[in-house]
């Protein structure tokens, strides 16, 4: 059975029995195969150099909400073309524009369009709704959490390839222009400072018993996963005294990168897509130099019922904790073909972090983490169409269609997009 650890095969156990009355097999809870559409780039045109003038927004208000969204007709291809058309801007401040055609949109396994609507609840908090610090220097440094960056707008980011950060469009630009901060952008990430030096240790030694830290490390991020609050330091045996090795007392420092490019799509931008400016607040930023740390692959969201205990992941850098890595999960209360809507703890600062979960490897026992989401923030959303106002913490969900145009930006390919 792997080596899962029996507290994280209990609950799971529990989860599958009551799954399987209503389902058939276990293979709940595995990364579904899709089959996604293509996004082709048709032309590139030149476009006058942005004027960086824009101040980060607080929060978006007024969203089109999840009945809201309902009641709008599927746009059409044309439509999509033109959302998912994109602006790149260069370090040197130039800045193109690129359109799009999108490929194979009717062969991708059906996105229900009509997503199953829970009986409202009324700002239920699901499941545990805290957050946890990452304080252990050496566990904030080690995947999944140094997958998590600061950007220098002030919000967080995840690395999705060795040198490409997923984050929200907002977080780079307002609807009307790019923020000031946009103009010299740059990503920190977490690294452990070490006394000895900025090397790389030489010659093997510790290597093996690096690689066991490095798997206790991912064991207890597991279980803090799983709910169980992974408070255990100083007792318990996977702690070993580690007073010899002279990195004690330091916290980890952020390592700042350049940002060479950046693509956000048009349909973030001001009255192109008809208030569902929302569904494309993501942007993807291209480093200048590869940070040497492992990255989150990217994934398409399943529906919800395919996901153990609706729970959704992000670590991020809020605003009421500097400098710290913050961690917290939750189950998502509603979601609409592009969002999902959750009352995950979070602060500023935290908006553009990586959404992820873990699901099986189809034909695997391991599980896998992948990229499904952005964070976006907290939102006043319009639930009833008539005015009603409900605020939710809200992430853009990533769709067949998102992958691709994702997928295409990170690898400037669509060879390599074609099945998530
Ligand atoms: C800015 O950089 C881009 C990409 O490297 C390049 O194509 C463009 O010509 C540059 N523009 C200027 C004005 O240097
Ligand atoms: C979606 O929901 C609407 C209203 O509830 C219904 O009229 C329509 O037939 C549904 N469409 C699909 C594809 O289920
Ligand atoms: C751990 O190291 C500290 C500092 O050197 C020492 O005082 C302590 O006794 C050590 N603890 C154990 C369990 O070895």
């Amino acid at each position: 059975m792997g080596r899962l650890p029996l507290r994280v095969l209990l609950p799971m156990t529990v989860l599958v029995l009551v799954v399987a009355a209503a389902a058939a097999q276990d293979d709940e809870y595995t990364w579904p195969q899709w089959k996604v559409p293509l996004v082709r780039k048709r032309r590139t045109v030149p476009l006058s150099s942005p004027h960086f003038s824009a101040r980060p927004q607080p929060q978006l208000s007024g969203m089109c909400g999840i009945e809201c969204q309902r009641r709008l007709p599927a746009a059409s291809l044309d439509d999509l073309e033109h959302f998912l058309s994109y602006e790149t801007v260069y370090e040197n401040g130039s800045r193109t524009y690129t359109s799009v055609a999108v490929e194979g949109l009717n062969e991708v396994t059906a996105w229900p369009r009509n997503v199953s609507s829970r009986s409202r609840q009324k700002r239920e908090v699901y499941g545990t709704d805290t957050r946890f610090t990452i304080s252990d220097k050496h566990f904030s440094t080690k995947y999944p959490f140094s997958t998590s960056v600061k950007i220098s707008t002030g919000c967080s980011g995840v690395l999705v390839s060795p040198k490409h950060v997923l984050t929200a469009a907002h977080c780079i630009h307002d609807g009307k222009d790019y923020l000031d901060g946009a103009q010299k952008l740059r990503v920190g990430i977490l690294k452990e400072k070490s006394r000895r030096g900025k090397g790389e240790r030489r010659g093997g030694r510790g290597k093996g018993r690096r690689r066991k830290e490095d798997k206790e490390q991912e064991e207890v991020a597991d279980k803090e996963e799983n709910g169980e609050k992974g408070e255990r330091r100083g007792r318990g045996k996977g702690r070993r005294n580690r007073s010899r090795r002279s990195v004690e007392s330091e916290k980890p420092s952020f390592r700042w990168t350049r940002v060479k490019k950046t693509q956000v799509p048009k349909g973030w931008f001001k009255g192109v897509s008809g208030g569902l400016n929302a569904d494309y607040d993501y942007a993807v930023l291209e480093l200048k130099k590869a940070p040497k740390v492992k990255h989150m692959d990217l994934g398409v969201i399943p529906s919800l019922k395919k996901i153990p205990a609706g729970r959704i992941h992000f670590s991020g850098f809020d605003d009421d904790r500097p400098g710290n890595l913050v961690y917290r999960f939750c189950s998502v209360s509603e979601e609409s073909n592009d969002l999902v809507y959750q009352y995950c703890d979070a602060k500023p600062g935290s908006s553009g972090s990586g959404v992820y979960i873990r699901l099986k490897e189809p034909g695997k026992k391991k599980w896998k983490r992948k990229i499904i989401g952005v964070f976006t923030g907290h939102q006043w959303v319009d639930v009833n169409g008539d005015g009603t106002q409900q605020d939710y913490n809200v992430a853009v969900r990533i769709t067949p269609l998102k992958y691709a145009q994702i997928c295409y930006w990170v690898n400037g390919d669509t060879s390599q997009c074609k099945v998530a």
